[in-house]
C-alpha cells in the first residue's frame, strides 16, 4: 500500500513470535515485535506542524524523565482497535476512522496535541505490514492495536505540556472475558460526572475505576455497572465496555453523554441490530426499571459491547444486595446473532455495506 508519510523502519534482531501460544491468547499478555513512535513538540524545529518523522522500531521500554508531565497530571489518552485476518488471508483494520476521530476528541478534551490522520493511519498500516505474521486467524482472535499518547515534557509545574510522544504497539488477543459476567450495579462510587472526562479515553478514567472494581470482585462480581453521578439511578456503562439490555424484545442502551464513552462496538451493534430488524432504543435505563424487568421476567438478555470485550454476555446482575440471574443463553440469543454478524463482516464473510473495513493487504 502506498503511504503518504515517510516512516523509517528499524527491525528487531530476533522475533518473539515463537514464544506465543496462539491457542491461548489471554488479553494483554503478548506484544508484537515492533512499535511505532512519533514525537511532537510545540517548540522543536521539526516539521512545520510540530510532528517528527514517525519510526517503526523494536518493541522496547520507553525512556522518560521522572518529571514528565504525564506521570503527575495525567495527560495520557489511548485507543483500542483490532485488525482481523480475513477469510481470504488479507488483514482488515475495523472502523479505523471512527477510532481516529474518538482519539482526536479525547486528546482535545485533555488539551493534548492531535497526531495528523496520515501519521495515525500510515503508522498503523506500516506497523501491521512489518508485524503481519502476528495477526491471528482464530475465530475470537485478533491483533489488538493500542495507539496512545502521553505528555513527555519534563517540567513538573502543572501546565499543558508542550511535548508529547505518540506510540502504537500491538499484540495478538482473544476476547477480554472468557466467560459470562457477574456485574454489580455500583451506587456508591462513580466513574464520571456531567462535565467531566467520562467520554474521553484518558488513563485516569480507568485508574479511578480500579478500587470500586476491586471491592466488587471481593464480593464475587467480575465488573461494576456504573450509574450516573447525580442520583446513582441510571445505568451508564461498565468501564471496559458499553452495556445493552434486551427488555420486552427491544435492545436498550443508555444514550451517549459526556459521562459515557462513545463505544465503536456499541455503534456497530446498534446499526446491525436495526438492519436485522430488531427493535432498538437509546434511552435512559434506571435501576428500578431493571429490578422490575427481572421481577416481571421481561428482561431476557444483558451484554457488554466493546472492542476488547466484543459482545460479552452478562449472566447475573447484582442490584442493592439482590443478585438477579439472566435466563441461560443459547446460540440463537440475540447477542450471539449480532456477534456472528459482526464477525462475518470483519472477516469478509459478509458484505461490508457500511465501509467499516480498512484492508491493509
Ligand atoms: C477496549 O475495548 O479496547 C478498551 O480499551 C478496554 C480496555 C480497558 C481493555
Amino acid at each position: 500500500m502506498e503511504l503518504l508519510t515517510e516512516i523509517a523502519v528499524r527491525k528487531a534482531a530476533h522475533s518473539k513470535i515463537k514464544e506465543v501460544n496462539f491457542d491461548e491468547l489471554e488479553f494483554g499478555k503478548y506484544v508484537s515485535d515492533h512499535m511505532l513512535v512519533c514525537d511532537y513538540s510545540v517548540t522543536a524545529p521539526m516539521a512545520d506542524n510540530g510532528w517528527d518523522q514517525p519510526m517503526v522500531v523494536p518493541f522496547s521500554n520507553l525512556s522518560l524523565s521522572p518529571a514528565a508531565l504525564a506521570l503527575h497530571y495525567g495527560q495520557t489518552v489511548f485507543e483500542g482497535m483490532k485488525a482481523f485476518r480475513m477469510q481470504d488471508g488479507r488483514i482488515n483494520i475495523f472502523r479505523m476512522e471512527r477510532h481516529y476521530e474518538r482519539f482526536a476528541r479525547s486528546l482535545q478534551r485533555m488539551c493534548m496535541a492531535i497526531p495528523p490522520r496520515e501519521i495515525f493511519v500510515d503508522g498503523l498500516v506500516k506497523l501491521i505490514e512489518v508485524d503481519q505474521a502476528w495477526v491471528p486467524d482464530g475465530s475470537d482472535a485478533a491483533l489488538y492495536l493500542r495507539p496512545f499518547m502521553y505528555a513527555s515534557e519534563a517540567k513538573f509545574g502543572i501546565k499543558i505540556a508542550d511535548e508529547y510522544r505518540f506510540v502504537i504497539f500491538t499484540g495478538p488477543v482473544n476476547e477480554l472475558f472468557s466467560r459470562p459476567l457477574r456485574v454489580k450495579v455500583e451506587t456508591e462510587y462513580v466513574r464520571a460526572a456531567k462535565g467531566g472526562t467520562g467520554a474521553a479515553k484518558c488513563g485516569g478514567n480507568y485508574g479511578g475505576a480500579l478500587f470500586p472494581t476491586r471491592l466488587a470482585r471481593e464480593m464475587g462480581y467480575d465488573q461494576v455497572l456504573w450509574t450516573d453521578a447525580k442520583e446513582n439511578r441510571f445505568i451508564e456503562e461498565s468501564g471496559s465496555m458499553n452495556v445493552m439490555f434486551v427488555i420486552n424484545d427491544t435492545i436498550i442502551t443508555p444514550p451517549l453523554s459526556d459521562s459515557i464513552l462513545d463505544g465503536v462496538t456499541r455503534d456497530t451493534l446498534l446499526v446491525l441490530a436495526e438492519e436485522m430488524g430488531y427493535a432498538v432504543a437509546e434511552r435512559p435505563v434506571s435501576v428500578e426499571e431493571l429490578e422490575e424487568a427481572f421481577e416481571k421476567k421481561t428482561i431476557t438478555e444483558a451484554f457488554g459491547a466493546g472492542t476488547a470485550a466484543v459482545v460479552a454476555p452478562i449472566q447475573m446482575i447484582g442490584i442493592n444486595g439482590n443478585d438477579y440471574t439472566l435466563p441461560a443463553y443459547g446460540k440463537q440469543s440475540l447477542h450471539e446473532t449480532l456477534k456472528r454478524k459482526l464477525h462475518a463482516i470483519r472477516t469478509g464473510r459478509e458484505e461490508d455495506k457500511y465501509g467499516w473495513n480498512y484492508i491493509v493487504g
